[in-house]
Order: structure tokens, then C-alpha cells, then sequence
């Protein structure tokens, strides 16, 4: 049963034939629920420009998986992003955005998100951070991000950043033509759960591409046939969060950034950036 009333996101103009794609959207649509709006349903030309930022976005991520190690600093990570991404034709997405510092987030071990790089925190043994890559390159964006784990860590850790990773495999194969938000985020919790883990619920996964952050919001919990339609052509993330102990988070006050674990107990994340076809979805950012 859906209660919420939902804008009509799905226009068909006037005298134009209902395409098939159409009559689905439609029949959803009437029942009330959440459809995306033509917008965000992006044409070939613009899924392969997606596609070839998410090819430099790799190549950052797969660069920084070579060099990082122990006694390095965040902002060392940082100058390999930024040199990478420059020196590919391409703009590093977070650099500036809202005000952000840096060219990449670095979120070690009870640091949920949105950790800003610096000179003086160095990566120690036993840490796990993940880097939070995000490309601009001809206008379009693409987002992905990895967990890096230094020499060898505890085996609650490293239990934390494999389920984590597991999390988004199975957010991944839940993610079907004509599925809704919904599906997704209730098979990742479900995994989560099982292992005694928390999912995050103050940040999300979104539409991305034309725009860093686009609708819709994806949502790493919830209920299935929830949220919005999703049906081929929309590109989207999906980034869940899964913390060691509670879901719960807050924003650090002095630099307004970086998120953190209310318990300060370690938080786990890995990204990709999708297009759902007909099939599935494909990953833009391998
Ligand atoms: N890359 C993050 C995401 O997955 C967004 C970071 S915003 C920034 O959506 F400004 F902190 F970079
Ligand atoms: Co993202």
C-alpha cells in the first residue's frame, strides 16, 4: 500500500505514440508510485562520456591502491588524485564543491565519510580508510570509491570491510530494471543486519552524471517496492555506509565535514557508479 503522494514525474506529449518504456512508467505511475522525471534517464552519447570519466576515476582509485601504505598522510593521497586527474584532462569533482578543500575524502577507521586530507594524519598499521573519488571529465561525473586496509588489521576490521564490500555486491544484484530504491537498500540491510552490523541512514547513494549529486536519493535500508522506479538509462551510485557498532553519526564542528560514528567505533564504505539496462546494472567506474 502506498500513502505518500508523489509528484507525476512522467510526462508524454501530446499526439506522441506511447512508447513501451512509456506504458510501464505509466502503469507504475498511476499506482501511485515515485517514477523518475525524462531527465534523468540519460541518452547513449551521454552514458559513454559517464563512462570514459568513470575510466579516469578507476585509474585514480587503481593508483592509489599501488602507492598507499603505512607512514604516508592523507594529504599525499590527495596530490595523487589531483596530479592524476589533472594530468588526464579531467577535474576532480569534490575540489570546491560546497566549499569542500580537497580533491578526495579520506575516512579512516570510526570516520564514516567526507574526511578531509591533511599533512599531519598519517596512515598507521591496522587502519582502514576509505578513499572517496569523485570525475568531472567533459562535463561528465562519475563517483567510486575503496577501502584500503594498512598491512593487517584486527579481524573485527577486516570482517567490517569485507561485509561492507559485500554489502554493495548484493545492493548491486538487487538493482533490476523496473526495481525500486527500495529493493536495494532493504537486501543491503538485510546482509548487514546478519552479520551485526549498522547501515547509516543520514547519507546516501544518488543520481550522478550530468551533476554530482542528482535524484534520486538511494538509500542503503528500507522496505521493498519503496522510493523511486528505477528503469533503464538512469545512472546512479550506491555507497552504503556499515558501521561496527550504531548506525547513528555526526558532523565534526570544526570543519563541518567529517562525518563520524556517534560511538566512534569503525565505519566501512565501498562505491561504484551503475547504468541500469535492460539486464541489470553494468558498473561505469571498474
Ligand atoms: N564522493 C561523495 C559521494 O559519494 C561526495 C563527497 S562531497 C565532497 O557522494 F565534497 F565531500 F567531496
Ligand atoms: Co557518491
Amino acid at each position: 500500500m502506498i500513502f505518500k503522494k508523489y509528484p507525476k514525474n512522467w510526462h508524454v506529449e501530446k499526439g506522441h505514440p506511447l512508447t513501451e518504456m512509456d506504458k510501464k512508467i505509466l502503469s507504475f505511475q498511476n499506482k501511485g508510485h515515485l517514477v523518475p522525471s525524462r531527465k534523468l534517464i540519460k541518452t547513449p552519447e551521454q552514458i559513454e562520456g559517464i563512462r570514459k570519466s568513470g575510466v579516469v576515476n578507476t585509474g585514480v582509485l587503481d593508483l592509489v591502491a599501488r602507492e598507499i601504505h603505512a607512514g604516508m598522510s592523507t594529504a599525499e593521497i590527495d596530490k595523487l588524485v589531483y596530479d592524476y586527474t589533472v594530468s588526464h584532462g579531467a577535474i576532480p569533482a569534490p575540489l570546491n564543491y560546497e566549499g569542500f578543500p580537497k580533491s578526495c575524502c579520506t575516512s579512516i577507521n570510526e570516520v564514516v565519510c567526507h574526511g578531509i586530507p591533511n599533512e599531519e594524519e598519517i596512515l598507521e598499521e591496522g587502519d582502514i580508510i576509505n578513499v572517496d573519488v569523485s570525475t568531472i571529465l567533459d562535463g561528465y561525473f562519475s563517483d567510486a570509491s575503496r577501502m584500503f586496509v594498512i598491512g593487517k588489521t584486527s579481524p573485527e576490521k577486516q570482517k567490517l570491510v569485507d561485509v561492507a564490500k559485500e554489502c554493495l555486491e548484493i545492493g548491486m544484484q538487487a538493482a533490476k530494471p523496473y526495481c525500486f530504491v527500495g529493493d536495494i537498500g532493504n537486501a543491503i540491510q538485510k546482509h548487514a543486519h546478519k552479520n551485526g552490523f549498522s547501515v547509516v541512514r543520514d547519507l546516501c547513494g544518488h543520481g550522478v552524471g550530468l551533476e554530482f549529486h542528482e535524484e534520486p536519493d538511494v538509500e542503503h535500508y528500507g522496505k521493498k517496492g519503496t522510493g523511486m522506479l528505477l528503469v533503464p538509462g538512469m545512472v546512479f551510485t550506491i555507497e552504503p555506509m556499515i558501521n561496527m557498532g550504531t548506525w547513528q553519526v555526526f558532523i565534526d564542528e570544526e570543519d563541518e565535514w567529517t562525518v563520524v560514528t556517534e560511538d566512534e567505533l569503525p565505519s566501512a564504505q565501498w562505491e561504484h557508479t551503475f547504468v541500469m539496462t535492460e539486464h541489470g546494472v553494468e558498473i561505469l567506474t571498474y
